[in-house]
């Protein structure tokens, strides 16, 4: 149909890997499957107004503004984004858009926003295009909207719905594909509803290693293809235990997912330490405190120094305890983010 003009708006959350995607194929297409809890707190609003240019444009025109303010330096970024989707969406050249988006986490936080951030633009786009081609069908919208996701930022993929999201092919996990993430349908155990993740900043500044240099980096690194398997057998182990709950299992599995991305890069060519002494601090008091308490607090580490602790609903208030008494003292600042395990985007 022919639209004049419009609005729509999208709240995304973040994400966080159980076991990582690190290393892709051409066109984002991740070398190996990964699994995520869908965060809550850590989310993007992005708004887009659009409006029907006189003639389609050569390029693509947009506003962009980030908190209130024009933002020139994330122009590029949605340059790439736009040219790269604009194949999947025609109408990119037929409309004038103002894109306002807005973080709920502090900016500068050493919080990737580009999981939040790349799904709620890839959400706003699809509403544009379900309002120019009414009766789309629901699950084709969202799996449209995971794939353009994936083609801003790969992790973008997995932020959409929740609470646990797989992408990338896997013989056991039915209709898990390279294309989109899609929602975990295996049995999943009532304790991990309402999961912690309180997320310890202890390194605010730049991230060191884009993830772009991070993921080039495992073309032609000497354990890429033992790690890729390692992934396909961490995905099989943690069926069953996300099913029991078996939080000791659960444990072991992520914990050494994070060590083991971290173990990439330090094993590369070049060859980067992503952590910071702070975040084996934290990581050594989290191993301590579990073996004095019998807590089932953990951790998990993106490609960065802020460390992610992991714990049930049933633990909040003696984790809450242990974060605040001995964890928050290794943060930048004491700056630290409550966050658990969410649903995934709404519309606004
Ligand atoms: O989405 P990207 O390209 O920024 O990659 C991020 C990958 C990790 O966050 C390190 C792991 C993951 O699976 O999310």
């Amino acid at each position: 149909v022919f639209i004049e003009a419009g609005k729509v708006g999208y709240k995304s959350p973040s994400n966080i890997a159980l076991v990582k995607y690190w290393g892709k194929r051409e066109g984002q297409i991740p070398a190996n499957p990964s699994i995520s809890f869908t965060l809550s707190a850590c989310a993007t609003t992005t708004k887009i107004q659009f409006k029907k240019l006189d003639s389609p444009s050569h390029g693509f025109t947009f506003d962009f503004f980030f908190e209130g303010s024009p933002k020139p330096s994330f122009r590029p970024k949605i340059e790439t984004f736009f040219k790269r989707i604009s194949p999947y969406c025609p109408f990119l050249t037929e409309y004038h858009f103002t894109i306002e988006t807005s973080n709920s986490f502090p900016h500068s936080s050493g919080i990737a926003s580009s999981a939040s951030g790349m799904s709620a633009l890839a959400l706003c786009l699809m509403e544009i295009e379900r309002m120019l081609y009414p009766g789309m069908d629901d699950d084709f919208f969202i799996k449209k909207a995971s794939f353009l996701a994936r083609l801003g930022s790969g992790s973008a993929c997995r932020s959409l719905e929740g609470p646990l999201v797989t992408w990338g092919v896997h013989k056991e996990i039915p209709d898990s594909t390279d294309l989109y993430g899609i929602p975990y349908k295996g049995e999943v155990h009532p304790i991990f509803k309402n999961y912690h993740d309180t997320i310890l900043l202890v390194d605010k500044g730049q991230k060191q290693v884009s993830s772009t240099v991070g993921h080039d980096l495992v073309n032609g690194h000497p354990f890429a293809e033992q790690r890729f398997q390692q992934a396909h057998r961490n995905l099989v182990r943690l069926k069953p235990i996300l099913k029991s709950g078996n939080l000791e299992e659960f444990i072991q599995v992520i914990e050494s997912e994070a060590l083991t991305l971290h173990a990439i890069m330090m094993t590369g060519d070049p060859y980067f330490v992503l952590m910071k002494p702070n975040t084996l601090e934290i990581i050594n008091r989290i191993w301590a405190f579990r073996e004095e308490s019998g807590s089932h607090v953990c951790f998990t580490l993106d490609a960065g120094a802020n460390v992610h602790v992991l714990y049930p609903e049933t633990e909040k208030e003696k984790v809450n305890q242990f974060i605040v008494n001995e964890l928050v003292a290794y943060c930048e600042n004491q700056q630290y983010i409550c966050d658990r395990i969410g649903q995934g985007a709404v519309k606004l």
